[in-house]
């Protein structure tokens, strides 16, 4: 079974990836910031003790990814999957009006954090001789300018960027790379500010109703992810939960769509 490593799996689809892994049984490292995974998350995982760990890691710094990394392969052995999944938002914003503490974060978050993480995976995987990497996608991997959610946009345009010259510069080496692209879902990254108060769009109506069309559970999302990562081979893929005939189908039978999620 496959040995995986997740950075921002305290909570949010992290954290169901690292549920859905062990359940698929295999080894995973969760991760983030805090000295410990919370009470709640341990007692979600008990029935796969043994089979994980927690290491704290900040993806801003490449040394404690490289921390992450080591402590992972001194654990399992190996890390044959490893996913940058940490992520900011910011405050919904023009970009002008952006403070520049939430900017600095959302770039070195999801840029260099998923930079740093790509690279510490890429060596450690090229000298054991495999591996896989993934990196979360998100609003702007795919043109899409959303106003004042543009800064953020801006990283994930970039992650794919990165992440397609990555799996070209990877060809042949028996490493991969690739994307996933989990549509929305229903996590604080939604419902919280990036300060933990309760987001501003929770008040606009406009932005609920098509919430509640499109998006989807962590876990649902995680479940259709984890069987797909653990049978791709291949390099350079896109593993997309909502695609644009999927969302086109949940619009048009939105009126017999039952329950809210917010
Ligand atoms: N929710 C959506 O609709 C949606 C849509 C598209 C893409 N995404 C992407 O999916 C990923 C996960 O988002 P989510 O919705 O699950 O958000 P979430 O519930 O807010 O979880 C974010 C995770 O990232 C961790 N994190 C944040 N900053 C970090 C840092 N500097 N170093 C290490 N870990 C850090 C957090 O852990 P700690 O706070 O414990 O450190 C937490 O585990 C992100 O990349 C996001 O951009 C989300």
């Amino acid at each position: 079974m496959k040995n995986v490593v997740i950075t921002g799996s305290t909570r949010g689809i992290g954290f169901y990836m690292a549920r859905e892994f062990l359940s698929a049984g295999c080894n995973v490292t969760l991760s983030g910031r805090g000295e410990d995974l919370a009470a709640a998350a341990h007692n979600e995982l008990k029935p796969f003790e043994g089979k994980y760990i927690y290491i704290p890691c900040n993806v801003r710094e490449k040394a404690s990814l490289q921390n992450l990394w080591d402590a992972s392969y001194k654990q399992w052995g190996s890390v044959d999957i490893w996913i940058n999944n940490a992520g900011q938002n910011t405050p919904y914003k023009f970009s002008w009006e952006t403070g520049e503490t939430y900017t600095e974060n959302v770039i070195m978050t999801n840029i260099t954090g998923m930079v740093y993480g790509s690279q510490v995976a890429a060596v450690g995987m090229l000298k054991q001789g495999h591996g896989a990497i993934y990196s979360m996608e998100g609003l702007g991997s795919d043109n899409m300018i959303q106003l004042k959610t543009i800064l953020y946009g801006t990283t994930k345009h970039a992650l794919r960027y990165f992440m397609k010259g990555l799996a070209k510069e990877l060809e042949g080496t028996g490493v991969i790379a690739g994307r996933l692209s989990p549509g929305m879902m229903l996590t604080d990254f939604i419902t919280k500010t990036p300060d933990g108060d309760p987001s501003e769009v929770l008040g606009d109506e406009k932005f609920k109703k098509v919430f509640n069309i499109i998006a989807d559970k962590p876990e649902t999302v995680a479940s259709f992810f984890i069987p797909r990562i653990l049978s791709n081979t291949r390099n350079d893929v896109l593993i997309a939960w909502m695609t644009n005939a999927k969302a086109g189908w949940r619009f048009m039978t939105a009126g017999f769509r039952k329950g809210k999620l917010i």
